[in-house]
This record gives structure tokens, C-alpha cells and sequence, in this order.
């Protein structure tokens, strides 16, 4: 049946009971990103069964990983570069189309990663079984890169699982565990990963109708009446979290849907035009370099080995309960000292509800929680392959627990700090192994922030420095590399940008004008919650260290609220107050008019300090600045981050703004040094 084809990204066999297999298996890469050369190769066996048709088609993967990741988004910005987007677009079109008028049975057969093209291709099959492992997740992430699914997967969804699980699943772009697959039926079957093929076959065989409920509701829920009832509900929902000035795809999905999802056949060519229109939108190609500055980050921290297997942490506060906590649960032994014996015990106590709550089965949270132990007095600190500091923001404390430590540690063992503000250099002093220590400065919360600043200093050796962005990654975190200077990369960028919002509600813009001004240019949170839950005696900390080095001075205000104890959300106040937990934020004055340049005087100062920053050499180039800020701070991920946002609003144009502001606010807007080294 396949004389004379020679694929080179799968393999195609018919079997003797007269199924044919097909396993996807890219030969350049270690997971079955769906190249245009696969899907054509996909395309020709196709063809050739549609003339010839076997009992039955299985597909299945090679790859350990899982069935498919999707689309090669590597390749797609080749498309957007030459234009030839439409035609990828409908060439997956045209292979998936041609799986679904196959006149034999079909089955996609699923272990692993199952996402946006890959799902797309199980969904042109008559029948989906998924392999009950932790790793089998599927999903259409599509509106993350700024599109919708665009091989069939909109027409095809919600007719197979209902319009509103559909649409929720695509909508949020999140992914699906196998047994939360079965039950919408997404899948037909959930079986051991040795089984697979035996269902597949089984599926083959015995043809089932779906369950009658279940096309009960396909039909119902897709009908005219339905759609148009559910759409306005739909972008309601979407309105509350993406606007769709900056993100119009989720919209865009919800339209094609309400006016052509009547029948699958209806609507597949609308989802091929407006997958197409919004692949050419600022934000499907902003969202597809975050996407690639994410693949580098992980780079830097991929391929090599680090050596560490135990992590002893020592300050069980909030910043080291939780990084000992995310350490256990990615699979590393951790021990957790403190001088406060009851700080280990609450610490262990926030760890077993992170591992619960993440780790879902009782067998996994079980051996989280065996690989985390309480080590009050640092007995173990000798086995440690890693040593992280996060106790108090003391230089002398540090240095003290430094001198104790150091001559128990393993030789070649790394000594990490998480401080938030002390400069490296500052900490090393009196080290007899300099060349081993280096910052991992993690987020707060930090089960929630991906980025840990891997921080160098003049005596770090770079072997310590490649083990340091190795242990980063090999915890599921994004390493970023960065100089040793006040604030790093992130505080640094940010502080400019909280002053400013310190500055506005002295001179009587309300709180609610100010975060709103943020939010509406696409930050997640206003500057003045995002100190709030910073804590506004961490944020003063690390202020007064910048301070002096960008030769600006603190508002008094927050001092104030320091010392009456509202420090923001932890204390139940600070700017804001937080009776649940949520910031309480009063309405503006009736007919209240924020300043026209509100949005410039707290954005353009971040601006500025990107650009210093990147001068300075804080990090190594334009593009990890760019991540560090998305990743680190949440920076509009639809700019694309802060240097991507200046070239496009133009360098000429931000330069301008600035000296304006600079002349109606004073010189800390004038532009900082750097400007003239930026590519335009
Ligand atoms: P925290 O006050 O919550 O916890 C510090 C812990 O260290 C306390 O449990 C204390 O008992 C313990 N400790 C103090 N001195 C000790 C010693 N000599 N030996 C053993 N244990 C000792 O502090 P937090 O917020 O966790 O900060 C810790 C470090 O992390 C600081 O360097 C801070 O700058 C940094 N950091 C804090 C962030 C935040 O948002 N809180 C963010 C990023 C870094």
C-alpha cells in the first residue's frame, strides 16, 4: 500500500490484520513538532489509503516525551517572514480534512504531550485513547502564541465534547490530564501505555457509537439559538481577563464559533481566515518571541549537568520555606534550617499543602514529602551538594552565618544567596571559596514566578555559574543570568516604575487611576497593589539601596505606613486594605480626569532603566532583558517586553517623551546613558 513512499519523519506499516500504524517520529528533533515535511508526509499516506483503504488507521508516536507538541513554531516565523502563513494554514487543512473522510475507522493513539497541532490531527481521527501516565496532558494552547486552533481544531471541538467545555478548554488555552479527557470525552478510553495499541485495535474492530448524552450535547449546544445565547457570556468572560485591544484571538475565536460553528464542515473555512488575519497581528508576533525567549532561557540551563542532588536551605521564612518546598517537590533532597525551630515546622506544613496541591496523587506527594526534612540546626549541611541562603537582608548576619558554614560544606559544593539587594561582592568578602558562590535570587510567591536570577560577581567562576543556571532549570524555573549590581535585573527595572506611583499619590492621583493606567497598558497588577504584595518594608529595603546608585530620593509616604504597620497584604494593610485576602480599592471621585501623561510617567521610566541596564551590561543581551522583564515582573507579554516595545513604538519617539516629561516633571525622566547604542 506505501510502495515507493520513504518517509523520513514517521514510519507507515500495514499490519496483517489489515490495520495500518503510523508513528510519528521527526528525525531531527526529540519530539514530533508537526513540520510542514511531516505533514505532507503525513499527506502522501493518506493518499494513499483513501484510494485503497485499510480496516483501519492507528497513529501513534515514537517519541517517549509524548504523541505531538504541536505545530514547529520555529518554522512559523519563517512564514511570517516570507508571508506564506495562509498556505501552512491550509496545507494542515487539507492532510487533516483528508484523515477525516479516510473510509476506515481512525484512532489516535496518545501517550505524553498532546497539544495545538497534535491534537488537532487526533481530533480529524473518528477515536482518541490516551495512556493513563502523570505526563499525558492535552490541550489547545493556541491563544497563548495569539491565535486560535487553526488545523480544525475550532470547527472540530465543540461538536465533539460540547460548545461550552470546548470553548473553555480552547478559551484558556490549559491543558487536560487523560482522565479529565475521558470524562468530557475528549478520549474514548483511558489505558495503561502498554495497552494503547490493543484499544486502538479494540476501537477499530468494534466501531462504538458515542455515548448518546454526550451527542446530545454537541448537537444542542451548537445549534443557532445556543450559540448565540452563549457568545456574549463567553466574551464576557474573556473581558475580565484579556481586552481585546491587546488580545484579540480569544475574540476572534468566540466569533467564528457563534457565526459558522453550526457544522464542522461550515466552519472550517472561517477558522483557516481568521487564524490567518490574527498571525498577522503585533500580538500573535510578540507572543511567539516570548515564546522563543522562553526556549532561551531554558537553553542556558539545558544540557549540562550540575551535579546536585541535595539542596539544604537555610532561613525558613517565606522566600526559603518555599524554595526548599519547590525544590522537594521537583525531586531533589532538601534539608531546611533556621535558627526558629517553629519556622521549619510552619514551613513544612506551607510545603505539604504546595505538594497537595500540585502533586495530586497520594504516592507523589508522599515521596515529596520524604525528600524534604526539617534540619533545624544544620547538622546536614555538610551533605549538601547546594547551600541556599535566604535569611535575613543583613550583610553582617550573612557574612557571620558565611564564616560558620563555609569550613562544613563539601568542597567543591555551591554557597547561593538569595538576597534580594546586597551586592555579591559585598557578601564574598572573607569567603575561602569565592569562586563557589553565586546569587539565586527567586520571586515571591515562588511556586508562582518562574524566573531565578543566577547572579555572578567578579570572583564567580564560571564553571560555578553554569551549575548554578543548570540547577535552575533542572528545578523547573527559568534561569537568567545576571551581573552582580544594586537590584540585579528585575528590582532594578521595577523600581523606577513603583517610585513614579510613590511620587503620583503624593501629588493626589488616586490608587485606583494609577494601577489602572498600568493595567490598561497590559500590566498584570498596578504598580501600587504590585508593592502592596511585594511588602512595602521589602520594597523601602531594596529602594534604598537603588536609590543612591540612580541618584533619586525615597517618597516619604511609604515610610510612614512602615512604621504603623501596614506593610501591605501581609499586614492586612498598606495602601490598599485586604479584608480577604483582595485589595479593597476605592472608586475614583465622580468625573475624575487622570492626567494625560499617567501612563507615560510610569511607563517610560521603565523604559529608561531597560535601557541603562542593558548599557551596563546587567544581562547579556536585548533579548534576555526582555525575558528577565516579562518573566520576572509580568511586563505585557503582547509588547513583546520593554527593548521589543521601544523599537516599536520607535527609539526616536520614547527619547522624545522622555525629555518632554523630564522638562515637566524633572531630570529623573532625562534619558539615561545607552540610548545612543540601541538598534533603532
Ligand atoms: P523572612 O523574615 O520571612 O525569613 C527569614 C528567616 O531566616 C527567618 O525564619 C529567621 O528565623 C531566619 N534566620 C535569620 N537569621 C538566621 C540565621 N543566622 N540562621 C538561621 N536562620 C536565620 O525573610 P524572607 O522574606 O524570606 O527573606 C529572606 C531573604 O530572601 C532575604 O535576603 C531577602 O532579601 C530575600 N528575598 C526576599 C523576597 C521577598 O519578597 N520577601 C524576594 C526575594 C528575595
Amino acid at each position: 500500500m506505501f510502495e515507493g513512499l520513504r518517509p523520513r519523519h514517521c514510519r507507515a506499516e500495514l499490519r496483517d490484520d489489515g490495520i495500518a500504524v503510523i508513528t510519528l517520529d521527526r528525525a531531527d528533533k526529540p519530539v514530533n513538532a508537526l513540520a510542514q515535511a511531516l505533514i505532507d508526509e503525513i499527506g502522501q499516506l493518506v493518499e494513499r489509503m483513501a484510494i485503497e483503504p485499510p480496516k483501519g488507521l492507528v497513529f501513534m508516536s515514537a517519541k517517549d516525551g509524548g504523541f505531538s507538541p504541536g505545530a514547529d513554531i520555529g518554522e512559523f516565523e519563517g512564514f511570517f517572514a516570507q508571508g506564506t502563513i495562509a498556505d501552512a494554514i491550509s496545507n494542515g487543512h487539507r492532510v487533516f480534512d483528508a484523515i477525516a473522510r479516510l473510509r476506515c475507522p481512525t484512532v489516535a493513539a496518545i501517550h505524553g504531550h498532546c497539544f495545538g497541532g497534535g491534537m488537532e490531527l487526533s481530533l480529524a481521527c473518528d477515536y482518541r485513547v490516551a495512556a493513563d501516565t502523570p505526563d499525558t496532558r492535552l490541550g489547545l494552547p493556541e491563544v497563548k502564541l495569539g491565535i486560535h486552533p487553526g488545523w480544525g481544531g475550532l470547527a472540530r471541538l465543540p461538536h465533539l465534547v460540547g460548545a461550552p467545555e470546548a470553548m473553555r478548554m480552547m478559551l484558556a488555552g490549559g491543558s487536560l490530564s487523560a482522565s479529565r479527557a475521558r470524562a468530557i470525552g475528549l478520549v474514548d478510553g483511558v489505558v495503561p501505555r502498554e495497552d494503547l495499541m490493543a484499544k486502538a485495535t479494540d476501537l477499530v474492530r468494534t466501531r462504538p457509537a458515542r455515548p448518546f448524552r454526550q451527542r446530545l450535547t454537541a448537537w444542542a449546544t451548537n445549534t443557532w439559538p445556543a450559540r448565540v445565547a452563549l457568545a456574549p457570556t463567553l466574551r464576557k468572560t474573556v473581558q475580565r481577563k484579556a481586552p481585546r485591544k491587546h488580545y484579540p484571538a480569544p475574540y476572534a475565536m468566540i466569533d467564528v464559533w457563534r457565526k459558522h460553528g453550526g457544522s464542522v464542515a461550515k466552519a472550517l473555512r472561517p477558522e483557516i481566515r481568521s487564524v490567518v488575519r490574527l498571525a498577522g497581528t503585533p500580538t500573535a508576533h510578540n507572543l511567539v518571541r516570548v515564546y522563543f525567549l522562553q526556549e532561551g532561557l531554558k537553553a542556558r540551563g539545558a544540557g549540562t549537568g550540575h551535579g546536585i542532588h541535595h539542596v539544604h536551605v537555610i532561613g525558613a521564612g517565606v522566600m526559603g520555606g518555599d524554595i526548599a518546598a519547590w525544590a522537594a517537590m521537583q525531586g531533589f533532597n532538601v534539608t531546611l534550617q533556621d535558627q526558629n525551630a517553629q519556622a521549619v515546622q510552619a514551613a513544612l506544613a506551607r510545603a505539604g499543602t504546595l505538594f497537595e496541591k500540585r502533586l495530586k496523587t497520594a504516592d507523589r506527594i508522599e515521596a515529596a514529602r520524604r525528600r524534604l526534612a526539617g534540619d533545624p540546626e544544620g547538622a546536614r549541611v555538610g551533605e549538601a551538594d547546594l547551600v541556599i541562603e535566604a535569611i535575613v537582608e543583613k550583610v553582617e548576619v550573612k557574612r557571620a552565618l558565611f564564616a560558620d558554614i563555609e569550613p562544613k560544606m563539601k568542597p567543591d559544593a555551591l554557597l547561593a544567596t538569595n538576597t534580594s539587594s546586597i551586592v555579591l561582592e559585598d557578601l564574598r568578602e572573607g569567603l575561602a571559596r569565592p569562586q563557589n558562590f553565586i546569587g539565586l535570587h527567586y520571586f515571591n510567591p515562588v511556586p508562582m514566578l518562574p524566573l531565578v536570577e543566577v547572579v555572578h560577581h567578579d570572583q564567580a567562576s564560571g564553571e560555578s555559574l553554569r551549575r548554578g543556571l543548570a540547577f535552575v532549570r533542572g528545578h523547573d524555573k527559568l534561569p537568567l543570568a545576571a551581573a552582580s549590581a544594586p537590584g540585579f535585573l528585575v528590582n532594578r527595572i521595577l523600581f523606577p516604575y513603583l517610585l513614579e506611583a510613590f511620587r503620583l499619590r503624593e501629588e493626589g492621583v488616586p490608587l485606583r487611576a494609577i494601577d489602572e493606567a498600568a493595567v490598561r497598558f497590559g500590566m498584570p497588577m498596578g504598580p501600587v497593589e504590585l508593592a502592596d504584595q511585594v511588602g512595602l518594608d521589602v520594597c523601602a529595603h531594596v529602594g534604598a539601596v537603588i536609590a543612591p546608585k540612580l541618584g533619586v530620593e525615597l517618597p516619604g509616604g511609604v515610610e510612614a505606613l512602615i512604621a504603623a504597620g501596614k506593610r501591605g497584604r501581609k499586614d492586612g494593610e498598606g495602601f490598599y486594605t485586604y479584608p480577604e485576602g483582595k485589595a479593597v480599592k476605592p472608586p475614583l471621585p465622580e468625573n475624575y480626569v487622570p492626567p494625560v501623561d499617567l501612563e507615560d510617567r510610569l511607563i517610560l521610566p521603565l523604559l529608561n532603566e531597560a535601557v541603562a541596564c542593558l548599557h551596563e551590561g546587567i544581562v547579556a543581551s536585548a533579548d534576555e532583558l526582555d525575558a528577565g522583564v516579562i518573566f520576572g515582573t509580568g511586563f505585557a507579554p503582547f509588547r513583546g517586553g520593554p527593548i521589543q516595545h521601544i523599537r516599536a513604538v520607535g527609539k526616536d519617539e520614547v527619547i522624545k517623551r522622555l525629555t518632554e516629561l523630564a522638562k515637566r516633571h524633572g531630570p529623573r525622566f532625562a534619558p539615561r546613558p545607552g540610548w545612543s547604542e540601541l538598534a533603532s
